[in-house]
């Protein structure tokens, strides 16, 4: 792409007038929406007045007067058309984690006669620690985890697996698993399915109730852009619901909390899987962020997705400074989420030196260095920037400085 061509994709970018609604830093690239989306206006505005307002003036009366008490299913319905769910089978709370140990019981618990679950082992590792937890706790009479390498996942799908969990998009790779061809092998062996969609709520058009998928699980900080530590989402399909009851059974999944009845009776229906109260400042934040997707057709973001991957794979390919890095990201952008992973033994340290730059990205053993590429501000000039100036450090070695070396405990 040379400088009129890129020129032309920016001005013919139906999302282009989208990145001024986000605060960026100037002179930043961002490459990292992946783990933690930026601030947007909205938001900020919103939480001020959540915070002023609601909390500052109106205090306890906020629940019912601001119906903060609604949040978690209010929020839900506008994450629910971006993952192809019908009403009533998404609820926002907690963590992916949290949700995910719900999740597994609920699977054990409909289908006790069967207790493999099925993982891969590059999957991202809540998910099996997870797992792995549950079956210490339960024992291996009712649970237990098998790994197997993502490549092999289909074959080891047999009669006596429970659940598959398996994340949409690899973290790791942005590999994208295919959960048509997962879902259907799943369901003719009388297994269930579990989809982690993390890295592709936001990114990549997901049609859940169409496939018949069981559960989901998704982020609210990654491509919803809902702030650090937001809340998760979950989805259990209509199918499912009301046959037997979540393991983390707290008063916001009762019936009626305000009775304080001394026994459980499940609400019915997703609000079930409520725990605690609800954080209503991390509720808030994404509810605003949410409201972007009134106008914005996922179409388009993927479209614009995949055209930005592919041109930051091209420039890689043809830069001979960055012959010694691999490409792990597939190279088939069908099959690729919203990011590029390329590896090299440096991969830290290189990470390090862009982010010096300005050029924010990250990294994730074994030496990978990762862009996360959000269509909704990330323009092609980014991609263009990023890597030339990725070209510059390896060509120059400027990794090498010892400062890039000192190991941050994120990373
Ligand atoms: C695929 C995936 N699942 C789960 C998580 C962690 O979710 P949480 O911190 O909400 O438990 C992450 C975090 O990056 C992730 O990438």
């Amino acid at each position: 792409m040379n400088q009129d061509d890129l020129l032309l994709a920016d001005t013919n970018d139906v999302l282009s007038t989208l990145r001024d609604l986000f605060y960026l830093p100037p002179n930043t690239v961002y490459l990292d929406g992946n783990s933690l989306g930026p601030l947007l206006k909205r938001v900020e505005s919103r939480l001020q007045k959540t915070i002023r307002e609601e909390w500052g003036q109106d205090l306890i009366a906020s629940w019912n007067s601001h119906n903060w008490i609604d949040l978690p299913v209010k929020v839900a319905e506008k994450i629910a058309p971006l993952v192809g769910a019908a009403k009533g089978q998404v609820i926002c709370a907690d963590s992916v984690s949290v949700n995910l140990f719900k999740l597994l019981v609920t699977a054990l618990q409909l289908n006790p006669k069967r207790t493999r679950v099925l993982s891969v082992e590059e999957t991202f590792p809540t998910d099996l620690y997870m797992a792995q937890g549950l079956q210490k706790l339960l024992g291996e009479a009712r649970c237990t985890l098998s790994r197997v390498k993502e490549a092999s996942l289909i074959e080891e799908i047999n009669d006596e697996t429970n659940l598959i969990m398996i994340s949409h998009v690899n973290f790791r790779s942005g590999y994208v698993n295919d959960l048509k061809v997962i879902t259907e092998t799943a369901h003719r062996h009388g297994a269930m399915v579990l989809v982690d969609l993390s890295h592709s709520a936001g990114v990549i058009p997901i049609e859940l109730d169409a496939l018949g998928v069981d559960f989901a699980v998704g982020c609210g900080y990654k491509f919803l852009n809902g702030g650090p530590g937001a809340p998760a989402f979950l989805y259990v399909n209509q199918r499912h619901q009301n046959k037997v009851e979540q393991p983390l059974s707290g008063w916001m999944g009762h019936r009626s909390p305000f009775d304080f009845s001394a026994d459980y009776i499940p609400r019915p229906g997703i609000a079930q899987y409520q725990s605690g109260t609800p954080g209503i400042i991390g509720l808030s934040a994404l509810d605003e962020a949410m409201t972007l997707w009134a106008d914005i057709d996922i179409q388009d973001v993927r479209r614009k997705s995949s055209a930005l991957t592919s041109l930051f794979i091209d420039k890689v390919q043809n830069a001979a400074e960055l012959s010694d890095l691999e490409i792990v990201s597939p190279l088939d952008v069908e099959t690729r989420g919203s990011q590029v992973s390329l590896s090299h033994p440096d991969g830290y340290e290189i990470v390090q030196a862009m982010i010096a730059s300005g050029v924010i990205c990250d990294y994730r053993e074994p030496e990978v260095l990762r862009f996360g590429i959000a269509p909704l501000y990330n323009s092609f000039e980014d991609i263009i920037r990023a890597v030339d100036l990725m070209k510059d450090i390896v060509k120059n070695k400027r990794y090498r400085d010892p400062a890039f070396g000192d190991r941050n405990d994120v990373t």
